[in-house]
């Protein structure tokens, strides 16, 4: 092999990979989109906020893990509950009060309070309840 054929090549394969690069980069790309279904169990469970493990249910900014889900007190009277098994591989994520976000402690992703990622590497959101009060009794279902 002479050095034009060499340089041609050569040349040749560069362009090979990087057609295969950007392919790669594409389905990457592909991957983090946010486009799934939101994830979580079926439940259909009460919370009495008389019972001591349920007291973090009667201050704004409280939170409770339950059932597979996390419930979370906005104010004395309103609720909301998110499916705790982060979607990207089912770690347990809890609320940070601080951030008014969800937070997986395995590889970083996070969730804002409607159960939507909002950092990766998650790619589906986690499904959100209904939550009633009933006296001291929370119902969650969904
Ligand atoms: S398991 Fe939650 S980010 Fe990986």
């Amino acid at each position: 092999m002479d050095r034009k054929e060499f340089l041609k090549l050569s040349c040749g394969l560069c362009g090979i990979s990087l057609i295969g690069s950007s392919v790669l980069l594409e389905s990457c790309k592909k991957t983090n989109a946010v486009n799934a279904a939101p994830q979580g169990p079926t439940v259909n469970f009460t919370l009495n906020l008389g019972q001591p493990a349920n007291a973090a249910l009667n201050t704004a900014g409280g939170s409770v893990a339950s059932n597979g889900v996390i419930v979370v007190c906005t104010t004395v009277t309103s609720y909301y509950a998110i499916a705790q098994a982060c979607t990207h591989a089912g770690c347990s994520i809890s609320f940070d009060k601080t951030g008014n976000d969800f937070v997986c402690p395995c590889h970083g992703a996070t969730f804002d309070t409607n159960g939507n990622v909002t950092s990766g590497p998650a790619n589906a959101p986690l499904k959100k309840y209904t939550v009633t009060r009933n006296g001291n009794i929370l119902t969650v279902a969904g």
